[in-house]
């Protein structure tokens, strides 16, 4: 599937104004009462933490998580854990959460999270992006890229840390209304150019995910933005 048409880049002066414009988007869609897939990893943690602070009442929305790690929700590594902490515990008013259960095996916890999804167009999509230029779990070259029927998958991990992964597919991230990409640091320069400034490729994943349902907004910093043709 090629990428949506409208992607919008917004490049900030530095990390922390990056975090704000992400939760600034985030919160916009928290009071409509939207249904928000939410990203795993380091980087989203200013934003949902500055999330928390511009608006508290997060209790007309519903969140479920882009991808997520086959350990248990205390362990450091889970992206549950990651929400709960940078977000839910610092609202008056929670979510309504889904949660991948990472007490099954990665391919019924998959199936069981499907069934949360069933019916709900995700008004909203936050993602990362990895190094090797991989979003959410979905990893370069790897098969859970030509998914093109089921909402989520279990996968494999294409790097650290390395444990099998649950995530939601191109097909389910492609319908939400809109998809959100957050990157910043110069390690990100290099991807962020595969990703939003050249041909779509199985071996950049996020240059294959884009909205088919309204706008993909990508909000670097300048370290993460600086290899962008627009920036040189
Ligand atoms: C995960 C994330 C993953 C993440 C990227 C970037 O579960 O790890 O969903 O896609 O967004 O790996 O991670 P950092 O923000 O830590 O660089």
């Amino acid at each position: 599937m090629s990428p949506g048409a409208e992607l919008r880049i917004h490049v900030l002066d530095d990390v922390e104004a990056a975090a704000r414009a992400t939760a600034e988007l985030l919160c916009a869609d928290a009071r409509a009462g939207s249904s928000i897939a939410l990203s795993g990893g380091s980087t989203p943690r200013r934003a949902y933490e500055h999330a928390a602070l511009l608006e508290p009442d997060w209790g007309r929305a519903k969140i479920w998580l882009g991808d997520e790690r086959c350990v248990p929700a205390d362990d450091e590594r889970s992206n549950r854990r990651l929400v709960e902490e940078a977000l839910l515990r610092r609202l008056s008013r929670p979510p309504e959460p889904h949660w991948v259960d990472t007490t099954l095996p990665p391919d019924e916890a998959a199936a069981a999270y499907t069934t949360t999804l069933l019916g709900v167009t995700l008004d909203l999509v936050l993602l990362g992006l990895g190094g090797d230029g991989h979003t959410a779990s979905l990893f370069p070259r790897a098969a859970a890229l030509d998914e093109s029927e089921a909402l989520v998958i279990a996968a494999e991990a294409g790097l650290s840390p390395w444990v099998p992964r649950v995530t939601l597919t191109i097909p389910t991230i492609s319908a939400a209304r809109h998809v959100v990409f957050l990157a910043v640091g110069s390690e990100k320069a290099e991807p962020a150019r595969r990703a939003f400034a050249e041909r779509p490729s199985r071996s950049t994943p996020a240059s294959l995910v884009r909205s088919r349902n309204g706008p993909t907004t990508v909000i670097l910093d300048r370290a993460a933005a600086a290899d962008l043709p627009s920036t040189r």
